[in-house]
């Protein structure tokens, strides 16, 4: 070996750009970060190749000063930080003082600035081993230019690794649309080798803001998310944005967007807090859409865990982790179709907005949607259900209070029957269920309410889809899916209210285990006790368990409680052991839906829309397909080319 060196800044600063600086996408998030943290409300981007030849960034920040110049391009030189106290609560995006240092040790940089009360700008450039800062008068308009040319020019090795000028230009672009994201407020321009690639204009209304998310997520997202936004008092947590419907539901994770004080990040328990929010609803395999914020005391979340910033560490992760889940799963469960019905309500009132739903406030309901149905909270207690008074078989047990097992069975059962009973009128309802219906409703509507959200079922086609004609048009449902997704919520609240039933191992199984997971497991005893599973810690590192709940006596009981354990210990919590249970719920509601080709009498059918209506998650199937749709009179009316 040689003798111990220092080494050279150049070098030291390539090395430390090997982690910030790995394409020009890095760049372009550096300088744009830079840029916000200077105050910017301007910023435009000229690119040339892909990044690989050129990246201009404007802004109108506040610039820095003559003096400052060469501290600007020098490492561990920052204008955000100062003492130890400031890195614990940072709210600006950089802290390190090592971009501008590490960027223009591999490629061309030149640096332009002007502060607004200084009289002319200057420019900087660095030379040599030594990076020896240049300062020379410049021409500039109040604000910050930074010039980088032939990024990696010198570092061959790095620069094998760039893609074709198209693959580095998308990945510039995803970086500009992040942050354009980030701050709605600040207008962006993009150019691509002179041609504008984007032109987003400064969002000042609620309005504006969904506009810049339509242009850079695309306007079929916001045209099927929900909006929210919820405080969590006591923990001073604000989560806000759009979460896409289930049925907006993508191949890919390409459309997930998470900011935490306006960072963005991927981060593993926020990602798990999502998935679980919209487990149950999503096809298998697909992956939910989102644009969404949190805010939280800076103090609360550490920024320094990853070069590049995309990870942070909550220091109360379960409680971060428990108030996103919450509130997304709480989004999710009261999808229902009920606008009809609260705006109804609403102009009864004399024309007030909808309540927000029930227990979540600031979640308003008029602004979820399905579609292009708008929807909102349901009254609950079946006033919505016109004809809820009837005798049909389908309505009959299906109050929101029969939740015992015993009654999902009987349902079940019930359903059954369905398949059998020759036709409609002669079903669970027994005869004259028909006429009673018909009754119900005439008089609901003589009586001036408006019809239900979904409406009311005109026919049964082909035994498969219900047709039903509401205030906008046409509405369309999958008989199966949507029965499969109400039998499958009842059978999982009436799981939630009864005791769970298990049943003692012949042989209990002992589990070698590390400590860690031992201790885990020895304080959530009582979570596992109420899952019904029986579980001892045996010593240091072994646990026992005795007893397992019936349901899932013969699935891979020691996989399963490994697993948990191991969710707990990263997560705080873990929902497998209701996942699994849920799973063979799905299962068991799906045998139990009535099946296609089997015909509905119209109450039947009627029975089924009202009881959509204040079901939870009843717009998808448990498979996450869409169970109902709507088409407007306006589309019908495009259809026949009909103008009106
Ligand atoms: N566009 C800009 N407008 C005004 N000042 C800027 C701009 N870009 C950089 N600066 C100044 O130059 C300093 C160094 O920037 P640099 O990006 O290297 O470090 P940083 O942003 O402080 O930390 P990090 O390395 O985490 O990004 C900043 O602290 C800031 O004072
Ligand atoms: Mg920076």
């Amino acid at each position: 070996m040689s003798r111990i060196q220092l080494l050279s800044p150049r070098l030291a600063n390539q090395i430390a750009a090997g982690e910030v600086v790995e394409r020009p996408a890095s760049v372009v998030k550096e300088l744009l970060e830079n840029s916000l943290d200077a105050g910017a409300t301007q910023i435009e981007i000229d690119v040339e190749q892909g990044g690989m030849k050129l990246i201009r960034l404007r802004d109108n920040g506040g610039g820095i000063e003559e003096q400052d110049l060469p501290l600007a391009l020098s490492r561990h030189a920052t204008s955000k930080i100062l003492v130890l106290e400031d890195l614990e609560a940072v709210n600006s995006l950089g802290f390190r003082g090592e971009a501008l240092a590490s960027i223009s040790s591999v490629s061309r940089l030149t640096l332009t600035s002007r502060r607004s009360d200084a009289p002319s700008a200057w420019q900087v450039q660095t030379e040599g081993r030594d990076m020896e800062p240049v300062v020379s008068p410049a021409a500039h308009p109040q604000g910050t230019c930074v010039e980088v040319r032939d990024l990696f020019f010198n570092t061959p090795a790095r620069r094998k690794f760039m893609r074709t000028e198209q693959t580095e230009f998308k990945h510039l672009e995803e970086v500009v649309k992040r942050l354009a994201l980030s701050r709605s407020d600040v207008s962006f321009v993009l150019r691509h080798n002179g041609r504008v690639i984007h032109q987003l204009r400064p969002a000042r209304t609620e309005q504006d803001h969904e506009r810049r998310i339509s242009s850079v997520c695309g306007p079929a997202f916001i045209d099927q998310a929900l909006s929210l936004d919820m405080c969590a008092e006591a923990s001073g947590l604000r989560l806000w944005g759009w979460m896409g419907l289930p049925t907006f539901s993508r191949s890919q994770t390409d459309l997930q967007y998470f900011f935490v004080n306006g960072r963005i990040i991927r981060d593993k328990l926020v990602a798990h807090a999502v998935r679980q929010a919209y487990q149950d609803v999503l096809f298998h395999g697909r992956h939910p859409a989102f644009v969404l914020y949190l805010e939280l005391d800076p103090r609360l979340v550490d920024v320094n865990v990853h070069p590049t910033k995309h990870e942070v560490r909550f220091r109360e992760g379960r409680l971060v982790h428990d108030f996103i889940f919450r509130t997304l799963h709480r989004v999710i469960a009261d999808v229902r179709p009920e606008a009809a019905v609260s705006s109804a309500a609403a102009s009864l009132d004399g024309g007030q907005a909808a309540d927000p739903a029930p227990g979540i406030p600031g979640i308003n309901a008029q602004q979820f949607e399905q579609g292009r149905m708008p929807l909102a909270q349901a009254p609950l207690g079946g006033s919505a259900a016109a004809g809820s008074s009837s005798g049909s078989g389908f309505q009959s047990d299906y109050s929101p209070a029969a939740t015992s097992l015993g009654a999902v069975r009987d349902q079940i059962n019930g359903y059954g029957a369905l398949h059998v009973s020759a036709n409609g009128a002669g079903g669970l309802g027994g005869p004259g269920a028909n006429s009673a219906q018909d009754a119900a409703l005439a008089a609901a509507q003589a009586q001036g309410e408006v019809a239900p959200p979904l409406g009311y079922a005109l026919a049964h086609l082909h035994g498969i889809y219900i047709l039903a004609q509401n205030e906008q048009g046409l509405v369309l449902v999958d008989m199966h899916a949507a029965h499969e997704r109400i039998v499958y919520e009842r059978m999982k609240q009436a799981y939630e209210t009864e005791v769970v039933r298990s049943q003692p191992l012949l042989v209990p199984l002992s589990m070698a285990v590390s400590q860690n997971e031992a201790d885990c497991a020895e304080e959530q005893a009582a979570v596992f006790q109420r899952l019904g599973f029986e579980l001892s810690r045996m010593g240091e590192e072994s646990l026992v368990v005795r007893q397992v709940p019936v349901s899932l006596a013969r699935g891979n009981i020691e996989q399963l409680i490994r697993d948990v354990l191991s969710d707990m210990l990263t997560y705080g919590q873990s929902q497998r052991i209701e996942n699994h249970i849920n799973e063979l719920l799905g299962t068991m509601a799906c045998h139990g839906a009535v099946r296609a080709n089997r015909q509905l009498s119209v109450p039947e059918m009627n029975g089924l829309l009202r009881d959509m209506e204040i079901t939870e998650r009843s717009g998808q199937c448990n498979h996450g397909r869409p169970t109902w749709t709507q088409l407007s009179l306006n589309e019908l009316d495009k259809l026949f080319m009909r103008g009106r």
